[in-house]
């Protein structure tokens, strides 16, 4: 399965590059391929009709599972109902019965045969947010993102790992959007991006260096709105699967300057793997925003002697917003 794997790759960065109409019609195609290799297959419940069913022996959805020679004696009175009976697979705890469990017969019920998961279990599509970017109210077209957002189960890892979406904090209407990776133990937490030491060096970057509110004056997402496990940096697929959610905040906020803070942020906004030292100092485009890149504050903090580059970002950023510098 490997081609199909390397196939839906090749599928989703083609999305994750805007060509959606070409994946969806690839991905109809690579579906009837997974389907047409599967008629080969016996489906489970077809075989059923077809087998007599005897009262004593096992049934076509059974098996019997080899008893030892040595049963233990037991009062079958004493015996709680639920504890299957010695001497036949519980249907747990093996790697190899997993699946499958025991019924009161002794027989042991067979899994149903797995169907491979379909490109739509994969990778759900989006739905058409189009009317949310031309909301009048967007603090409303927020909130009602936000819902979409809270109801994501695109990433198995990250929503079995999530306490909640973080969606994004700040004024929907500022002209200046502060990018950063995902959500941190904090963020996830309180639900809101960049609240822990990260945070703060952000919030001291926004208000003692460009000397602007960071509430009122910026609006502060991430590439992720789930908290990956250990804070690792998200994967390419899920930087994919959220992306639409970060178009169409940006088409909500609309904001005239994009100021990315990171790799992450950098790499999988402008769908490059140039380094920050090399995009830093320079403006790119996105949408209808400029883009500038600067080191991520939880690299600051752990590499300090990167602030003075960093305020020279700023600077940058703030030339090219028409904010005086000192
Ligand atoms: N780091 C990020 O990239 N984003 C947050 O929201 C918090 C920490
Ligand atoms: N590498 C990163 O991932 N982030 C930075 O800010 C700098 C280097």
């Amino acid at each position: 399965m490997s081609h199909i794997r390397a196939v839906i790759q090749r599928l989703q960065s083609l999305q994750c590059a805007g060509v959606e109409d070409v994946a969806h019609s690839r991905a109809a195609k690579l579906l009837e391929i997974l389907k047409s290799q599967k008629k080969t297959a016996q489906p489970a419940v077809a075989v059923v009709s077809t087998v007599k069913i005897s009262e004593t022996g096992p049934r076509p959805w059974e098996k019997r599972v080899e008893t030892p020679s040595v049963k233990p004696a037991v009062n079958p009175t004493t015996q709680p109902s639920t504890t299957p009976a010695p001497g036949y697979s519980s249907g747990y705890g093996t790697s190899k019965s997993y699946g499958n469990s025991t019924n009161n017969r002794g027989y042991t019920l067979m899994a149903p045969k797995r169907q491979p998961l379909s490109l739509e279990i994969i990778v759900p599509p989006h739905e058409d947010y189009t009317s949310l970017t031309q909301m009048e109210d967007r603090r409303e077209a927020l909130r009602l993102l936000g819902e979409k957002v809270a109801k994501c189960v695109r990433c198995i890892d990250l929503v079995s790992n999530r306490t909640q979406t973080v969606l994004g904090t700040g004024n929907p209407y500022a002209s200046l959007m502060f990018l950063g990776e995902a959500p941190g133990k904090d963020e996830d937490v309180q639900g809101v991006p960049f609240v822990g030491r990260a945070g703060q060096l952000l919030t001291d970057m926004i208000q003692k260096g460009m000397k602007i509110n960071r509430e009122e004056e910026t609006y502060i997402c991430n590439i992720l709105r789930c908290r990956p496990p250990g804070n690792r940096a998200p994967m390419p697929e899920e930087a994919f699967k959220c992306r639409r959610f970060l178009d169409t905040q940006i088409d909500i906020v609309k904001p005239k300057f994009i100021c990315c803070l990171g790799a992450s942020a950098a790499q999988y906004l402008l769908d490059t793997t140039t380094t920050i030292s090399r995009m830093r100092l320079r403006e790119y485009r996105y949408r209808d925003a400029v883009v500038v890149c600067t080191y991520h504050p939880a690299y600051l903090l752990r590499n300090p002697s990167q602030k003075k580059a960093t305020w020279e970002d700023l600077q940058f950023l703030m030339k090219l917003m028409g904010i005086p510098v000192e």
